[in-house]
């Protein structure tokens, strides 16, 4: 079974505050989920493999470190995920970044898949899948769907997002047992497939549509 944490780094929980307020704008919006991101990319990191490396400095041999494991790709359920992906990019460069496109229909709040673009050696990478809310998830869920379909092994899939409702985690848990599962946040309940107290529609706000 994979794991759920909930990253309780006081820089993440303070700008998680400052991105939950009903009043913050559209640029502060991006900017903090950006740097949430940033910090979230460096908790979700940590288990990276290293390997043993001698290197020349000026002054001689060290016995260093160097990534040994898989490389990364960030695949973000857009539109949503789209705000996290330059902040886990500033930590992890070189990553690949896949799309899936999901909407919910507002009535039933079942997702529809629309768009999937990934990169060609997907099944061979640390996929972190991004999208700021699991809500019911039913989005996440099929995101997860369509890399399992290309191959993808659960257990190179790290789910990472800002706030989540404890139905979607135990619904996506469910689904994926075996891919980790990190938030910012574990909100309270669902209401009207919105998250409560959560911080309204993700997209909306990161984009200025509302
Ligand atoms: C939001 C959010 C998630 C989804 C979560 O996207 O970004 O993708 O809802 O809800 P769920 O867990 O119940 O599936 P939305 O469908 O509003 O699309 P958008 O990102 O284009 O705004
Ligand atoms: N999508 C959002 O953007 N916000 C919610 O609270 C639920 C789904």
């Amino acid at each position: 079974m994979g794991k759920f944490q909930v990253m309780n780094h006081p820089l993440i929980q303070h700008k998680l505050t400052i991105i939950r307020d009903k009043n913050c704008g559209t640029r502060e919006f991006r900017e903090v989920v950006n740097e949430i991101s940033t910090l979230l990319a460096f908790e979700v990191s940590r288990d990276m493999p290293l390997e043993d490396i001698d290197i020349e400095t000026p002054m001689g041999t060290a016995h260093s470190k160097c990534l040994s494991g898989k490389k990364v790709a960030i695949v973000p359920i857009l539109r949503a995920g789209i705000g996290m992906v330059d902040g886990i990019l500033d930590l992890i460069p070189a990553a690949k970044v896949g799309h899936i496109g999901m909407y919910r229909d507002e009535e039933t709040f079942q997702p529809h898949e629309y768009f999937v673009k990934l990169p060609s050696d997907i099944e061979k990478r640390q996929i972190f899948v991004v999208d700021p809310m699991l809500a019911t998830g039913g989005s996440a869920i099929m995101a997860i769907d369509a890399l399992v379909k290309r191959g993808v092994a659960e257990e190179n899939i790290k789910f990472v997002c800002l706030v989540a409702a404890p139905e979607g985690v135990e619904a996506l848990r469910t689904a994926h047992p075996n891919i980790d599962v990190y938030s910012a946040a574990l909100d309270e309940k669902l209401e009207n497939g919105y998250i409560v107290p959560g911080l309204g529609d993700a997209g909306d706000r990161l984009f200025g549509t509302k």
